[in-house]
């Protein structure tokens, strides 16, 4: 099936995420794009991939590098209806389906590192960035942005990521149908957020274990302007990072960037 909105309606036809669908050959940011549909009562399950992004956004302010023809570019609309403080388990719940998605794919070679990237072989392959609304104490909708670099190949990605990134193209050695991986993959998120919003994060907290190096290990996290270090004893039920340090004190992150101290 074509990568364009005839082939990715039909795929994605009587699914509960992607009806509708909108698929943009340029967009600048398909969560920005989403956000300003969920404003104007978009239902949940409305999905928009763009085969280019002109200002793909990332965490922390940081920017998405989006070529044409060779990606997926992908953001979600949900209406949990949930307590906004369990909200950013919503991203890192994102990350497991990506994780069990990726590893038929990359047998054994799938990690996640908090709070949501994808990593395959030590190189990120997947991003997820999650944006809330939220009203009183109500959540009106979170937007689950997700990149994954499908068909890329070394030489296309940006030079500032050095040898940092990775495609599935890379790693599995072959093509893949961009609109195979986009089913697929929002199926996935189907079954995990079905699991989330009947059962809470925390059956879906024993999966991201099983895929993160970190539990046991000594990291240190970059939180706004703090760095933080100690051994990572795991996350609680609402996505948190928890760390203890050298006095044994635990602490609860909710935002940063992690990674395992080596030596
Ligand atoms: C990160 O790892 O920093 C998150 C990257 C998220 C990228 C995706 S691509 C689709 C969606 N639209 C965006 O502008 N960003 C997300």
């Amino acid at each position: 099936m074509e990568f364009n909105e005839y082939g990715l309606r039909a795929a994605f036809q009587g699914k509960k995420i992607g009806c509708p669908l909108y698929f943009f050959d340029r967009a600048e940011s398909t969560n920005s794009l989403i956000f300003g549909l969920a404003e104007e009562g978009a239902p949940e399950g409305t999905l928009v991939i763009a085969d280019r992004q002109t200002n793909g956004r990332g965490r922390m302010k940081r920017s998405w590098h989006s070529p044409p023809g060779v990606n997926l570019y992908s953001s979600v609309i949900l209406k949990p209806d949930i307590d906004p403080s369990a909200a950013p388990a919503i991203a890192l719940m994102a990350g497991v389906a990506v994780a069990e998605l990726l590893t038929v794919y990359c047998p054994s070679t799938v990690h996640l590192k908090w709070p949501n990237d994808v990593l395959v072989g030590g190189k990120k392959i997947c991003g997820v960035l999650s944006e809330i609304k939220i009203s009183g104490k109500k959540i009106m909708f979170v937007i689950l942005g997700i990149g994954i670099n499908i068909n890329m190949q070394s030489a296309d990605f940006d030079p500032s990521l050095g040898d940092t990134a990775t495609s599935l193209r890379e790693e599995a050695k072959r093509m893949f149908s961009r609109v195979e991986v986009a089913v697929k993959l929002f199926d996935n998120i189907s079954k995990y957020y079905d699991i989330f919003t009947s059962s809470g994060f925390a059956p879906i907290k024993e999966k991201w274990l099983c895929y993160s190096p970190m539990v046991g290990r000594d990291c240190e996290v970059l939180s706004g302007h703090d760095l933080l270090r100690g051994k990572v004893a795991g996350i609680d039920d609402g996505g948190a990072l928890v760390m203890v340090d050298d006095d044994g004190r635990a602490q609860r992150i909710l935002a940063g960037d992690a990674s395992i101290v080596k030596g």
